[in-house]
């Protein structure tokens, strides 16, 4: 595995793949990551995978600076599954220009999460946006876990007409039902007994609330009563109406973005 922090320099060594796939994480690469890296190498011949922990995107300070941050394991990690290329950029590398403020991105980005964090999609796709020029990937990788980052960054690159591929894939998840993120790092034992207890809680509720929307405020209460401190939201969502409206067969998921301590946790079920 080759691995690099200058764009020219990577730009050199992959100029040339016409299959190349891309996963861009922000590091503290878990079985969610590694979901897709595989996805990636099964399907491309060369497979680059980037770690950047991008400031833009974070809303508090305090939650860019506490975001885990483990090099040495990914490194580890991501040589095992013979990842091609990790690109480790620095800032001034990605923002040389600064953030773009005029991107302009899908109306979803008033919905759910962006909601509650103002301009966090928008800095999402422009660092997605800066990393597809520079690999020029014929696919790029995003998982179902952050469903509304999928769906925003599937609009960006089809309005764009950008020649890459977005492939989606489906959420891992722990035995006890918690999806993986690099956020749990920062779960106590106690923190993560409530998290499962709550997926498990909405996996049976599912095809109940399916039917009578009406049960959400009460399975709110059921959450705030596990001792969650705060939810933003918890909605019954068609994920074939999240962008414009799809004419097929309603693919229902409950939305869910909660307050552990100081740790926000998102998911859909
Ligand atoms: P990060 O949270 O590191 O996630 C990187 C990718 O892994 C995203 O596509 C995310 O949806 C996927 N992922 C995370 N947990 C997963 C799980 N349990 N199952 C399946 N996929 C999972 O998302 C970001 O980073 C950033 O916003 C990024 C796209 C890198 C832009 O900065």
């Amino acid at each position: 595995m080759k691995i690099i922090s200058n764009k020219y320099e990577l730009a050199k060594f992959i100029i040339n793949e016409k299959n190349l796939g891309f996963v861009p994480t922000m590091g503290a690469i878990h079985l969610g990551h590694i979901a897709l890296i595989k996805k990636s190498i099964s399907q491309c011949d060369k497979t680059v995978v980037s770690i950047f922990v991008n400031k833009p995107q974070f809303n508090k300070n305090s939650d860019y600076k506490n975001y885990p941050r483990i090099k040495n394991k990914d490194v580890s990690v991501l040589k095992k599954l013979k990842v091609d290329y990790l690109f480790m950029p620095k800032e001034n590398d990605i923002y040389e220009d600064g953030y773009n403020k005029k991107i302009k991105i899908s109306n979803l980005k008033r919905k759910l999460c962006g909601k509650f964090r103002p301009g966090h999609f928008e800095a999402v796709v422009d660092v997605v946006d800066r990393f597809i020029k520079i690999i020029k990937p014929k696919n790029v990788y995003f998982g179902e876990k952050d469903m509304q980052q999928l769906k925003i960054i599937e609009h960006y690159i089809k309005k764009n007409k950008i020649k890459t591929n977005v492939i989606g894939c489906k959420t891992v998840r722990e035995k006890n039902g918690i999806a993986y993120s690099s956020r749990n790092l920062l779960l106590t034992k106690k923190q993560k007994i409530i998290a499962s207890k709550i997926c498990k809680f909405l996996m049976n509720k599912k095809n109940k609330i399916i039917k009578n929307k009406k049960l959400l405020p009460i399975i709110k209460k059921y959450i705030f009563d596990l001792g969650v401190n705060k939810i933003d939201y918890l909605e019954l969502i068609d994920i074939n109406k999240l962008i414009k409206p799809i004419i097929k067969k309603s693919k229902y998921r409950v939305f869910l973005s909660y307050h552990l301590g100081n740790v926000r946790l998102i998911d859909n079920i």
